[in-house]
């Protein structure tokens, strides 16, 4: 048996300060995660400033706690992988210069790591059994990503998002109901009691690519029918928007990430990403993959929105193809999928 690999995970690319510890890429020792939602919601939004103040508080606390709930101590990390972009700039900082100081301090090698790469390996942590190739869509506050996932390390984007990604729609449609931030949980929850056929909002289409997405022209509809109705002195029943707006953006992502998996051939696909938490689209998922005879696989809801636990299991194989980092690493906020710097 070769020797275990344990890298200690640092992510702070939004607003979740999280450390973890992660034995093997699969084998989560310890998640701590501490968001800051409850400072952002009075702004409806995440506001970067606050945000880097706050993981500067918080960083070395949860790397502390995360060595401690997983018993081990820095002497015994292998490595230190860290989240370095995309994301907002001032958290991503905090983040990689934490990062970089153990490194220099104890010469751990150092791994960025991709957020993204991250968030589709949080698929391997619960299902062991899942290796590459699968077709993975990314659905989260910043990025609507469908993505050939090739081998460990190795990706194609084959559709994004044109203007909002789907958790962006969700936060901005949320707020237009008064549901405040985030959006999408409380969407989630409310679309529960309410009729996702009482109103009809549009599926976009993107002519030029049948992968890409659009979601700002979804978001104009549910506002506009919000206005008319005001206009017109009817009682807007928020449950039925929330409800009918959903079902608009799950069978958008449904039908493309289906179409995706036929059209290159894949038999297995996965779901990643805050809005991957979508209890609606899990289900929407779940069906349409039984009926097709395709694999599917998600990350439990925790694993799905920000973690350190994803991050170490991206590094964990990165590490292993020989990926280190110099202390020149540097916060990357629009960090392509697949790029190196
Ligand atoms: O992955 P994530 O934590 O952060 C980014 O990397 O962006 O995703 C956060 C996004 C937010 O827009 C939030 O509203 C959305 O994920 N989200 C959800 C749900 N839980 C979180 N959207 C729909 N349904 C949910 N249950
Ligand atoms: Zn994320």
């Amino acid at each position: 048996m070769d020797k275990d690999i344990v890298l200690l995970a640092i992510e702070s690319s939004c607003d979740e300060t999280a450390a973890a510890v992660v034995k093997n890429g699969r084998e989560v020792l310890s998640n701590v995660i501490s968001s800051q939602i409850d400072l952002h919601t009075v702004y409806g939004g995440v506001v970067p400033e606050i945000a880097s103040r706050k993981h500067v508080e918080k960083i070395n606390q949860i790397i502390r706690e995360a060595l401690r709930e997983a018993g081990l101590t820095l002497k015994e990390m292998d490595g230190i992988a860290v989240t370095y972009g995309p994301g907002l700039v001032g958290p991503l900082l905090v983040g990689v210069s934490a990062a970089k100081a153990i490194s220099f301090a104890t010469g751990i090698p150092l791994v960025g790591v991709h957020h993204i790469e991250g968030h589709i390996s949080a698929n391997y942590i619960e299902n062991k059994e899942l290796e590459p190739p699968f077709v993975c869509l990314v659905a989260s506050g910043g990025h609507s990503h469908l993505v050939l996932v090739k081998d460990y390390g190795e990706y194609e984007i084959i559709g994004q998002t044109r203007d909002d990604a789907a958790g962006e729609a969700f936060d901005k449609v949320a707020r237009a109901i008064g549901l405040g931030y985030p959006g999408g949980p409380k969407i989630d929850r409310l679309a529960k009691e309410g009729n996702a056929e009482a109103i009809h909002f549009p599926r976009a289409k993107v002519e030029e690519n049948a992968y890409d997405f659009s979601f700002s022209g979804l978001k104009s509809a549910v506002l506009n029918y919000l206005n008319a109705c005001g206009m017109k002195g009817e009682e807007i029943c928020t449950a039925d928007v929330a409800a009918s707006f959903q079902q608009a953006v799950v069978e958008v992502l449904v039908e493309h990430s289906m179409h995706a998996v036929k059209q290159y051939g894949y038999d297995k696909f996965a779901i990643a990403g805050g809005v991957a938490s979508n209890s609606a689209l899990r289900l929407a998922f779940y069906e349409r993959c039984r009926a097709e005879g395709i694999g599917f696989y998600h990350p439990s809801p925790i694993l799905c929105t920000d973690n350190a636990a994803m991050i170490g299991t991206a590094g964990y194989y990165e590490y292993l193809r020989g990926v280190r980092s110099g202390l020149d690493l540097n916060a990357v906020p629009n960090l392509k999928l697949g790029e190196k710097v």
